[in-house]
């Protein structure tokens, strides 16, 4: 019951990943060949990098995988110390059983600092013949260019929309989730590509044991009902500041959230309003001025309502 969905639905074998054709028809061959380079994995959060290197490490050696594989992830530390430690103690130490190499692999590799990423190229290129290396980040740009080139790259792009419907659909039919239709469409749409983000905020909603709907997807993922918000933005651009404001209390309170997280939703909703271009440009300088004082630490309440006001001016232009 307490199991965390996504633990629990992690696919096991390559051949359960979702989407990613192009990566895991890759490393299949790898499997099929019984050997591999060092690899980089690229992408966004919660596209399946994880879950591919685990379970190519199981395809590779079988029973023996746990004593051929070392996984750090981003609670470990990610100095030098670890490098030259840890890592380089199970590079060198020889393969389990019928295994030719073993495989570190570690998350969040761009977390590195250069010192130890200089330090990391050393050891994949000393023990390269009895260790390799998946290295996983969210962007490639941050490992050094000697490692880059050691490594074959693969590119995780964000989950498609069907892709993410077909795997939730799954989770729900076997756990029995009772959700409305425009919820589960809401759900994906938050999740942006993220699988790992959708399955939490289902597990999240489904907790709260009743049918899940539209709303219960916003409250769990500290997200306004975005209908809500542009009508609050219209409002004041009609010229009525108190109803606007009045507006803005409500989704606060009621969705639970802060001032960034509104600030993130106003300026992803400007592009639906019908407003000219270059008033949509004044907002989105102004939105950006605004959201940079909430990081600041100014207080959230008056900087929000200062750009409620700023809505009524551009409004009042056009009256
Ligand atoms: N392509 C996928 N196919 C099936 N399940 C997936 C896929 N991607 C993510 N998941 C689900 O989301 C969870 C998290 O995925 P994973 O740990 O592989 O993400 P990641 O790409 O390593 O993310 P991060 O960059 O945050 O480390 C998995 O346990 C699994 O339930
Ligand atoms: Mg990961």
């Amino acid at each position: 019951m307490n199991e965390i969905w996504t633990e629990k639905y992690r696919p096991r074998t390559l051949g359960e990943v979702v989407g990613q054709k192009h990566v895991t028809e890759r490393l299949k061959a790898y499997v099929a060949a019984g050997n591999m380079s060092h690899l980089l994995f690229t992408g966004p959060a919660g596209t399946g990098k994880t879950t591919c290197a685990l379970a190519m490490a199981k395809e590779m050696f079988g029973d023996e995988w746990r004593g051929n594989l070392m996984e750090l992830n981003a609670s470990d530390e990610r100095g030098i110390d670890v490098v030259r430690g840890k890592i380089k103690e199970f590079a060198r130490t020889a393969p389990l059983g019928s295994a030719s190499f073993k495989i570190i692999f570690m998350d969040e590799a761009d977390a590195l600092t250069s010192d130890a990423q200089a330090a990391l190229r050393r050891t994949m290129e000393r023990y390269s013949r009895i260790c390799r290396f998946i290295l996983s980040c969210n962007y490639a740009s941050k490992i050094i260019d000697p490692i880059q080139s050691r490594c074959a790259i693969f590119r995780f792009s964000p989950l498609s929309h069907d892709d993410l419907r077909e795997y939730l659909e799954r989770i729900i039919e076997l756990e029995g989730v009772d959700i409305d239709e425009d919820a589960l469409e809401g759900l994906i749409h938050v999740a942006r590509g993220d699988l790992r983000k959708a399955v939490n905020a289902l597990q999240v909603s489904a907790s709260m044991g009743r049918t899940i709907t539209l709303d219960t997807v916003y409250q769990t993922t500290g997200m306004a009902d975005p209908e809500a918000v542009k009508t609050m933005l219209e409002t004041a651009l009609g010229g009525d500041f108190f109803r606007a404001r009045e507006m803005l209390d409500s989704i606060m309170i009621e969705y639970g959230l802060s001032g960034q997280d509104v600030i993130r939703q106003v300026h992803s909703t400007f592009f639906e309003l019908s407003i000219t271009d270059s008033e949509k440009v004044r907002l989105v300088d102004k939105t950006g001025e605004i959201e940079f004082r909430i990081v600041e630490g100014s207080n959230e309440r008056i900087q929000l309502e200062a750009l409620l006001a700023y809505l009524v001016m551009i409004g009042g232009g056009r009256r």
